[in-house]
């Protein structure tokens, strides 16, 4: 059976080059990073070559770097420190966080009490930034505002740098989750003052299991897990060397074929939008899917017109043709409660009709884009 791989906002295809590197440490550095003989101090020139390397590409400095086990728990270690230790009383978020954040801040609501409000979107989901501003002018709180850099379901950009400025000129703490967006975009924290963000490994074609917390210089983060002294303090427990040096060499690789990558999965997407309009009248596009500037070349929301009876076998048929695409996001597969994010920005009546998450990278091509177009459009008429 054919099969066609269309869920990389999920997590990604490993590069060939990362199986090889991640193997080879494997193999050779088994020592543990804290020991301080010859097989120790290997693994560890090895885990801080990996801290460079990634500094490198966000233009911060190697110690702002925290390796975690991925974007959930640097979300976490940011947003439950922001209260417990940095005096934040106030968070300002947006209602189509994922739940990593999302659930973190109402953890946080329940035991400490903190005031949290919501910015409001406009009809793609976009930011209001007159909001935001109105929101941020308005407070004695100490305010931590964690906005999302690109939406994990409709692929939303947010102005990551204006964000940032509002956040420095009111005087908040700024928390962006770049989980979507580092190894897919230039991110220069250097030109953005973004205090703190959360990154993971299996979104640019690196393992499952490792990511890390950007954390700027001086904000008074404290650890979440408790132990031995690793990463400066603030996250105990032995770093796992051989997925860390796989994320190492995943960013270093996408960053080096950024620019022609992104030029090929933007065609690939427009190629697909371009044949689902064609093909399927009445097709939408949801978030800003449909203005490239404010969206992501790696991810298509697709509204497709198809009654409720017959929408609960769709994903069920795209499955038995080998195609792999999410209804929503991949943590919510298990969940019998709709988007929560579509809940926010689609009408009553197209929150009727069933809506997929198709999302690609270099891998794919456009006689997949056919395959699954046709496979969508004999859906429809059959
Ligand atoms: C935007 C966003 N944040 C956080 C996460 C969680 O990352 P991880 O799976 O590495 O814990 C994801 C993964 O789906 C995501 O897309």
């Amino acid at each position: 059976m054919k099969k066609v791989y269309f869920d990389s906002a999920a997590t990604t295809q490993l590069r060939s080059e990362v199986i090889r590197c991640i193997s080879e440490v494997l193999k050779t550095e088994y020592g543990n990073p804290s020991s301080t003989h010859a097989y120790g101090r290997s693994a560890k020139s090895l885990l801080e070559n990996a801290r460079k390397e990634i500094a490198k590409h966000l233009n911060v400095t190697a110690a702002e770097i925290i390796f975690t086990s991925g974007g959930t728990e640097a979300d976490n270690l940011i947003i439950n420190s922001c209260v417990r230790d940095c005096g934040v009383t106030r968070i300002i978020s947006s209602k189509i966080e994922h739940h990593a954040v999302l659930y973190a801040i109402n953890e946080m609501k329940e035991k400490h009490n903190i005031t949290v409000d919501y910015v409001q979107l406009d009809e793609c989901g976009q930011v209001d930034y007159e909001h935001l501003a109105q929101l941020l002018s308005n407070t004695t709180h100490k305010t931590l505002v964690s906005l999302m850099h690109v939406n994990n379901e409709v692929g939303n950009v947010l102005d990551i740098k204006k964000t940032a400025q509002l956040c420095e000129k009111y005087g908040a703490l700024f928390h962006s989750d770049t989980v979507q967006s580092v190894g897919h975009y230039e991110v220069d924290f250097a030109e953005v003052p973004v205090h703190f963000a959360a990154v993971a490994a299996h979104k640019f074609h690196g393992p499952k299991g490792a990511g890390f917390a950007f954390v700027r210089k001086n904000t008074g983060l404290k650890p979440l897990i408790f132990g031995g002294a690793q990463e400066r303090g603030l996250r105990a427990g032995t770093e796992a060397v051989y997925a860390i040096a796989g994320m190492a060499e995943a960013l270093k690789i996408s960053y080096q074929n950024l620019e022609k990558e992104r030029a090929y999965i933007t065609d690939l997407k427009n190629y697909f939008k371009e044949q689902l309009t064609t093909e399927i009248p009445g097709v939408k596009f949801n978030g800003s899917c449909d203005d490239n500037d404010r969206s992501t070349y790696t991810l298509l929301n697709v509204c497709l017109p198809i009654p409720s009876e017959k929408a609960m076998m769709l994903l069920f048929q795209l499955d038995l043709h080998g195609i792999a695409c999410s209804k929503g996001s991949a943590c919510q597969s298990g969940s019998s409660k709709g988007s929560h994010v579509l809940t926010e920005i689609l009408s009553e009546e197209d929150m009727k009709k069933p809506s997929i998450r198709f999302s690609f990278s270099s891998f794919n091509t456009k006689e997949e884009v056919d395959y699954v177009v046709g496979v969508l459009k004999t859906f429809i008429d059959g």
